[in-house]
């Protein structure tokens, strides 16, 4: 719950706040689909499309929190979690050693409605027997066409100029001075972490004449014939592009991957690209080196703290383009993510291979008898 600030009203009266605000999840949080006694359970964390209710309520006994924008409360999840053989999270759930062991053991598998799966504890998973399964390739295109469309709203500074144009702040006619950006075509862009979506990135940045070049910890001289583009150490990609789009998952190793001796390295003029995960950036060294004039601008999608804090300091800066976590929100592409990760829930369920495993190891533990 979030804390209210203010004059703190006496103990007695806190806990009644908490325990009424506790029936009132418990009343409106509840929407059961599918209920029959012989049905596995399963608990979703958020409001999904019917094609993927209607899967889940098919072979389980399904409860969703009834949140659309807003994540399940830590609380709520722990409780709801109870005895289930089935947990579909979202990226914004943490499912730790905590969730499974409030969920026992008939949680057999976690099928998360993203391709990242950081806010997973894999070893947690793996060490209790329960599948982790994640939606790869269903986004690749929608999100390499928000790191493309993030990368020209940023040259071309489209949303600083549609801010002026609304602020009524038109009012001399056309300028050859007036929102000066720079060009797209022609340029180098750097693409780091070439998987599936960095690729794609590349095929569009090939349809606006770019010149790509890349850097990932597995060279892929496959990719480099297909896509024309040559690879790079990272301080050369660093140093040679124009743009940099950042593609790499979240780990231990790329926590703050881009810092500040890293932006330093980039040309002046360059503009950084992140629709990955937030703290793969240095949050704070970006701002400054936003703020200094040590790269020209940034197109984020993603942030270290989401939703992003409401006093950071990058939402005072003019070149920098700021978005929700959208890079896959189409309806075609969340459909089908949501509808994966239903497909790959009852695999598990059924004691078959699910299509997207990401913890092989978790066979030995608890191998399925499909
Ligand atoms: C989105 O960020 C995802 O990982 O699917």
């Amino acid at each position: 719950m979030k804390q209210v600030k203010g004059t703190a009203p006496p103990h007695f009266f806190l806990n009644e706040i908490h325990l009424f605000s506790k029936v009132i999840y418990f009343r409106k949080t509840t929407i059961s689909y599918g209920a029959d006694l012989g049905k596995p359970k399963v608990y979703v964390t958020r409001q999904l499309f019917d094609d993927a209710i209607g899967i889940l309520e098919r072979h389980t006994e399904v409860e969703v929190f009834d949140g659309v924008d807003n994540a399940i409360p830590r609380d709520l999840l722990l409780s709801k979690v109870a005895d289930v053989d089935g947990l579909l999270p979202l990226l914004t759930d943490t499912i730790d050693a905590e969730v499974m062991d409030a969920a026992g053991e008939r949680l057999k598998v976690i099928s998360n409605m993203a391709v990242g799966f950081n806010n997973i504890d894999l070893n947690a998973a793996t060490k209790r027997g329960i599948y982790v399964t994640n939606t790869p390739g269903i986004l690749t295109d929608t999100t390499a066409d928000c790191a493309f469309a993030l990368l020209m709203v940023t040259a071309r500074r489209i949303a600083e100029a549609d801010r002026h144009v609304r602020a009524g702040k038109w009012i001399h006619t056309w300028g050859p001075k007036m929102f000066i950006g720079s060009d797209i075509h022609g340029k180098t862009l750097g693409i780091i972490g070439l998987g599936r979506i960095g690729s794609a990135v590349a095929k569009r940045a090939k349809g606006f004449d770019m010149r790509v070049i890349y850097y990932d910890v597995h060279r892929r001289p496959d990719l480099e014939n297909e896509l024309g583009i040559t690879y790079r150490p990272l301080d050369e990609v660093l140093s040679a592009s124009d743009f940099v789009t950042l593609h790499i998952p979240l780990t231990e190793g790329t926590h703050h991957m881009i810092g500040e001796k890293e932006l330093s390295t980039m040309k002046r003029r360059a503009f950084l690209i992140n629709t990955s995960r937030g703290p793969v950036v240095d949050e704070g060294a970006l701002y400054r080196a936003l703020r200094d004039g040590v790269i020209a601008g940034a197109g984020l999608d993603v942030f270290e703290e989401e939703p992003i804090n409401p006093v950071s300091p990058l939402l005072g800066l003019d070149n920098v383009v700021l978005t929700p976590h959208i890079a896959s929100a189409s309806v075609e592409t969340r459909t089908k993510m949501a509808v994966t990760a239903a497909e790959n829930l009852v695999s598990v369920l059924q004691g078959k291979e699910p299509p997207n495993l990401v913890n092989p190891d978790v066979r030995k533990v608890r191998p399925l008898k499909g």
